[in-house]
């Protein structure tokens, strides 16, 4: 997008005349060893990934919260199958990811000893930011200590931009960013947007959930000339698809920014494992992809897909990259066993969505991704179903304020390659009182998220 093509290189050009562009100085460490190992279907290492124990104390405590700790639990097995987790290929257990971890502790120890750009960034940070770069189809990518710090680092360099172009003074009201967010954006963005909208480089503007006819009136009757957009892709507590083809259009129309939140679409969407994008096929209307490692990559970290100007700015704008320790080598090399098990393990997105499938066919929901959320209404009532749902055999935490507003309670459910089909049929069947339908006080219903829309359209 030219326009802010130019813009990010004037701020990029007032940076440099203060001596205040910054890079990265790779460490060298040896390539990662050989070739990670992958395997044709699911191995004894995907039940241990969603196979876990609560001690008695645990459970105790669990159903104490209802009043309903009696003695009973003894009775209870401590195993369950895990549906709360967010590992969707199952790739935080798989051998290659382990072995790479292992492997790196051992060559390189534990501690990155430092920031990115101070002496924590190494060969094997610049090896996994290109291959995320190659998955999002992007120039370059920045690797950040996690993606809530990626969400920050993004928000606090577009603030920068308004800042640097007034030069030595506050931007005026018409001067600052519009920044555009959807009501039930991630925490990360909502943090991020009210850090810059406090240094007043930027000015909010929350729209309706998913809706574009909010979104276009709200853009339209803006003076502000940059503008952004920002949303999740796929929302976590929904489970719902932003609406990337109808988002590509109004950016055509206004010319705005279009930063997406990722986090829950990477490696799980598109044939490829792109992501949100990959499946709406728009990668390249999306301007700056956020993602993170730490769901269905199986590890830990964020990072931020982006042109190579764009990640000179967040790299020496974005705070909490700049003052956060990089990611650990064991980390990072896992992350990279990770990428490659993804290409190569294809079967595994298969797999997760044939699971949709199987799901919304037993319960005869209209689901459309491995995040399937019920909502049950009062706090009461998801810890019920909650508590239910511990003495079926499943872990299943209850969802409540302030991560979803009062009265949108609910029970998140997730689907994972390393489920079986048996593990879903049995979830269903324990789930069955709680479906829509089946419970006076419950429904199956898109929920409100922490950031709900309020009136005056402001975060
Ligand atoms: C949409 C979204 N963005 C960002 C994050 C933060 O990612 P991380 O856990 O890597 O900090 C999360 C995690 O909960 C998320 O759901």
């Amino acid at each position: 997008m030219a326009q802010w093509d130019a813009l990010v290189d004037a701020a990029l050009a007032g940076l440099a005349s203060r001596s205040l562009l910054r890079a990265t100085r790779p460490i060298s460490l040896s390539p990662p060893p050989e070739t990670p190992e992958t395997f044709p279907g699911p191995g004894p290492w995907d039940r241990a990934g969603v196979e876990i124990r609560l001690d008695r104390a645990t459970l105790h405590q669990w159903l104490a919260e209802g009043g309903e700790a009696s003695g009973q639990e003894e009775e209870l097995g401590e195993n369950l199958i895990l549906f709360s987790g967010n590992d969707y290929m199952g790739l935080s257990s798989h051998p290659a990811i382990r072995e790479a971890a292992a492997k790196a502790a051992q060559e390189y120890g534990m501690g990155p000893r430092g920031s990115a750009l101070i002496c924590g960034y190494t060969s094997y940070h610049k090896l996994v930011e290109e291959s995320l770069a190659e998955l999002k189809k992007k120039e370059d990518c920045l690797l950040c200590p996690t993606g809530f710090s990626a969400n920050m680092a993004v928000m606090t360099a577009l603030g920068s931009i308004s800042s640097l172009l007034a030069v030595g003074r506050k931007p005026t009201g018409d001067e600052r960013i519009a920044i555009f967010s959807d009501a039930l954006n991630h925490a990360s963005i909502i943090d991020g947007i009210r850090l810059v909208e406090r240094q007043q480089e930027a000015v909010a503007f929350v729209y309706k959930h998913c809706d574009m006819s909010h979104l276009d009136f709200l853009l339209s009757s803006c003076s502000i000339e940059k503008k952004v957009v920002v949303t999740d892709s796929l929302f976590s507590m929904d489970g719902d698809f932003a609406p990337l083809p109808q988002l590509v259009e109004l950016r055509r129309k206004y010319g705005f920014l279009l930063v997406i939140d990722d986090a829950h679409g990477t490696l799980v969407c598109g044939d490829n494992g792109g992501g949100a994008p990959e499946l709406f096929d728009c990668e390249n209307e999306i301007d700056i992809s956020v993602g993170t490692l730490s769901k269905a990559a199986g590890c830990l970290g964020g990072f931020v897909a982006c042109s190579t100007r764009w990640k000179r700015l967040i790299q020496s704008r974005g705070r909490s990259f700049i003052f956060s320790t990089a990611l650990p080598v064991p980390v990072v090399a896992s992350v990279h066993a990770a990428l490659h098990v993804s290409r190569k393990e294809q079967w595994r997105r298969t797999l997760v969505w044939r699971h949709v499938q199987y799901f919304a066919s037993l319960t005869k929901l209209d689901i459309t991704s491995p995040i399937i959320s019920i909502v049950v209404g009062s706090e009461e009532a998801a810890l019920r179903a909650g508590r239910h749902m511990l003495r079926s055999g499943f872990h299943v935490t209850p969802i409540r304020p302030p991560t979803v507003p009062p009265n949108s309670c609910r029970l998140r459910i997730t689907l994972s390659a390393s489920h079986s089909s048996d593990d879903i049929k049995r979830l269903v069947d324990a789930l069955t009182s709680w479906l829509p339908g089946k419970h006076a006080k419950q429904s199956f219903s898109k929920g409100h998220a922490e950031q709900s829309f309020t009136t005056s359209s402001k975060l």
